[in-house]
């Protein structure tokens, strides 16, 4: 049976999803990118889902070194996650447009959010055009608990 693919993107599209920058490290080689296709997926051990673009720059990186953060952006901070999908001169260059500390996992922390979590992959789906990583949350840096960026506000669409 022949998918309607109209009501699938509509469908597809209300699910709500938050902005978070998502930070890779390979040794010296560091990277980020606005990331939507997160979500918490267990208690205890604490869990988050991330889906990944295979053809992107971090998705090897996530592959090999099984490890990511994930920085929660305040709701005012919608022009960071702009800089972050956007094309960059070199990998690793969108992280001048916001300072960073490395946390326990040795991982991208930014400074100006809302907070971080470190994380180790257990498990991944790669498949499609997007990989499912499945990661245990292993540190967390609160710097700032105020309101959420979310993708309904911001009038962008990922998804569909
Ligand atoms: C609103 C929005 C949400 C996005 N969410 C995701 C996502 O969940 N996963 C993903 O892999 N890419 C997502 N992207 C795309 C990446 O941010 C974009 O492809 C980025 O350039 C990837 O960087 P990289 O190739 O340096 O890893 C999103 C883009 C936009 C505009």
């Amino acid at each position: 049976m022949a998918i309607d693919s109209e009501a699938k993107k509509v469908l597809l599209r209300k699910i709500p999803h938050g902005l978070f920058i998502c930070g890779v490290r390979d040794g010296d080689i560091i990277n980020g990118f606005t990331a939507s296709w997160v979500t918490q997926g267990s208690f205890d051990p604490p869990l988050v889902v991330m889906a990944v673009r295979s053809e992107g720059s971090s998705h090897d990186i996530i592959k090999n070194t099984r490890k990511f953060s994930l920085n929660v952006l305040r709701a005012d901070q919608k022009e960071l996650a702009a800089v972050f999908f956007k094309p960059q001169s070199a990998l690793g260059g969108r992280f001048e447009a916001s300072p960073f500390t490395y946390g326990e996992l040795g991982l991208p922390i930014l400074d100006d959010a809302i907070g971080g979590i470190e994380c180790e992959v257990i498990g991944s789906v790669i498949h499609g055009d997007h990989s499912v990583f499945v990661a245990e949350v292993k540190s967390a840096k609160l710097i700032n608990d105020t309101e959420a960026l979310n993708l309904a506000s911001t009038g962008w669409s990922y998804g569909g």
